[in-house]
């Protein structure tokens, strides 16, 4: 489990983007956290790491945006208005969550399987990642104005 600081929206597209030179195809970056705790932000720096020039914003009206111009294509996902995982099934996501042909990022992951888990724990049977999947879980938590505590863990491989 590593955990970060960052005391600045910089500081965290910096870890975003020190991210690209460790993911590979079939990896899932699960990002939980309150509004406004960075998970865009973190998806912003991925993809400049990426080399990704396409805007990176929370897909507000999308649910799903897919960037195929980098070194490798990036799925960013936003969860937020979708209640349950039938519903994200529904949606015909369920592939990136599990299986994605490049790299997903997923806001509001919480939405999916894990709304009860925490760092340090166990991840379900059920949530185990596929063979060639590697979950990256993030927990990202609001410590003041301008900080935040970015927790993650990988899973699978
Ligand atoms: N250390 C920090 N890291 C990241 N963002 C920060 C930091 N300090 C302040 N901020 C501010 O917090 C906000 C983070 O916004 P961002 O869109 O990345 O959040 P989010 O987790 O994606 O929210 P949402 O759930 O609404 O999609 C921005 O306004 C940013 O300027
Ligand atoms: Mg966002």
């Amino acid at each position: 489990m590593d955990s970060y600081i960052s005391n600045s929206p910089d500081e965290t597209l910096e870890l975003g983007r020190s991210w690209a030179a460790e993911v590979s195809a079939g990896w899932v970056i699960g990002l939980m956290g309150d509004l406004g705790t960075g998970k865009t932000q973190l998806v912003k720096g991925l993809a400049a790491g990426l080399g990704i020039e396409a805007t990176v914003n929370s897909p507000t009206f999308a649910l799903l945006q897919e960037h195929d111009e980098g070194q490798l294509p990036l799925a960013h996902i936003d969860l937020y208005r979708l209640e349950t995982p039938a519903e994200i099934v529904g949606a015909g996501l369920e592939h990136f969550l599990t299986a994605p042909d490049g790299v997903a990022a997923v806001e509001w992951f919480e939405r999916w399987l894990f709304a009860d888990w925490k760092p340090g724990q166990p991840l379900p049977e059920s949530a185990r990642p596929a063979n060639g999947t590697t979950l990256r879980l993030v927990k990202l938590t609001d410590e003041g104005e301008t900080q935040r505590r970015i927790v993650y863990e990988d899973f699978g491989g």
